[in-house]
């Protein structure tokens, strides 16, 4: 038997720990199938943190995460910490996670299952065969190569500073990221920014250009935001990767998890290129619905199988939890976000279970 790969477990806060006991069940049938095991070290992180030290990312759960061979995260925040000042807030903890482990890419599929397609608020026929990955910048908008928080102008009037700001060799990284993952796909790249309006955006457009001169096989094409976040719901299939900052970003990719009819299917990775990378559902700790067994946790699985192909190179245990969600939205089940008239309604736990059995 291989030696076991070494996972860093962050439940976090609201459905996290209950969408995370479902996946780490699920990861770890899959993986003993495919004579895999995982070593899970659990760790605090967001609100149970603050609660338990007063910080959100405790001193040990970074070097957890440092020591293992990955990180797979659920979610964090909550009503009860929202009234914290920004700096003890939850939202900090996986700020910091991302800046200790230089994660600087975010990827996030939105693939839109076949027995989904007609759950979406959009017609079939324009979801049916979607399929993008959103390649996301994460340092811009954490790290201001600016002055960041508040100011006045000449008036005396408070102004707050913070915008997306990148360096040249920051886009440069990204864009790489973004041509390499479409070299893979249908070779199709579209780089998302504002340069109309937007400096930052123009210096974006014109390194992403210089850096496609390496990829020539990649089709390249630009969208200024408001046209993309048009566009993705007129004719999402005209996507296949794309990348763009961190606001643009977080905000297109919640608008493509609707192409799926809940954002609990999405899953995403925040890799750095070297060290471990963090694997996390786009979706938060859903506070209204925590605690009550209904929360969907395909997209907790979804990120532990791209923990497993990405980080943890086991592309066989990825392909099992795959295909087990494939059969168990086949078989009808379904929680309650994505429940509807003929489908099987069932809880976060009982589909952590059957999901078990289909591994
Ligand atoms: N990466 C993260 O950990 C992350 C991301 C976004 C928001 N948040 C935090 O989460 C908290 C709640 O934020 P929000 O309400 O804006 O976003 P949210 O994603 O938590 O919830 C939005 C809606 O989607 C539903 N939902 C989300 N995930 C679901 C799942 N797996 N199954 C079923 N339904 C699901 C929720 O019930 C809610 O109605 C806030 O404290 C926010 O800061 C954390």
């Amino acid at each position: 038997m291989c030696k076991a790969h070494k996972v860093a477990v962050l439940p976090g806060d609201g459905i996290g720990p209950e969408i995370m006991d479902a996946a780490l069940k699920v990861l770890t049938a899959a993986g003993r199938k495919e004579g895999e095991t995982f070593e899970f070290k659990h760790a605090l992180i967001g609100g149970a943190a603050i609660d338990a030290t007063g910080n959100p990312l405790p001193e040990e759960t970074l070097d957890i995460c440092k020591a293992s061979d990955s990180v797979l995260l659920a979610a964090i925040g909550g009503y009860k910490w929202d009234t914290l000042p920004a700096a003890q807030r939850p939202e900090r903890g996986l700020l910091g996670l991302r800046a200790g482990l230089n994660a600087f890419a975010n990827l996030r599929p939105a693939i839109v299952p076949r027995q989904l397609a007609d759950s979406s608020p959009l017609k079939k026929e324009i979801v049916e065969g979607v399929d993008i990955l959103i390649v996301r910048e994460l340092v811009g908008g954490i790290y201001f190569g600016q002055p960041r928080g508040f100011g006045t102008n000449e008036k005396g009037d408070r102004i707050g500073f913070n915008t997306d700001v990148y360096s040249e060799p920051e886009v440069e990284r990204i864009a790489r990221v973004a041509f390499e993952a479409a070299q893979k796909r249908q070779k199709r790249l579209c780089s998302v920014e504002k340069s109309n309006v937007l400096e930052v955006s123009q210096l974006w457009k014109e390194v992403v250009i210089r850096v496609a001169k390496d990829y020539p096989d990649v089709e390249l094409s630009h969208m200024y935001i408001d046209n993309a976040a048009m566009q993705l719901l007129r004719n999402p299939k005209y996507f296949d990767v794309v990348v763009t900052g961190n606001i643009f970003g977080d905000i297109l990719s919640d608008e493509a998890s609707m192409l799926a009819g809940s954002l609990g299917m999405l899953p995403s990775a925040s890799i750095s290129g070297s060290g471990p990378g963090i694997f996390e559902p786009v979706h938060g700790s859903a506070p209204d619905i925590a605690g009550q067994d209904l929360a969907n946790p395909m997209a907790m699985v979804m990120s532990a199988a791209m923990m497993c192909r990405y980080d943890l190179k086991i592309p066989k245990v990825a392909d099992r939890l795959e295909a087990a969600v494939d059969q168990a939205l086949d078989q009808g089940l379904r929680t309650k976000d994505l429940w509807k008239e003929g489908t099987t309604l069932v809880k976060c736990s009982e589909l952590g279970n059957k999901l078990v059995e289909l591994v």
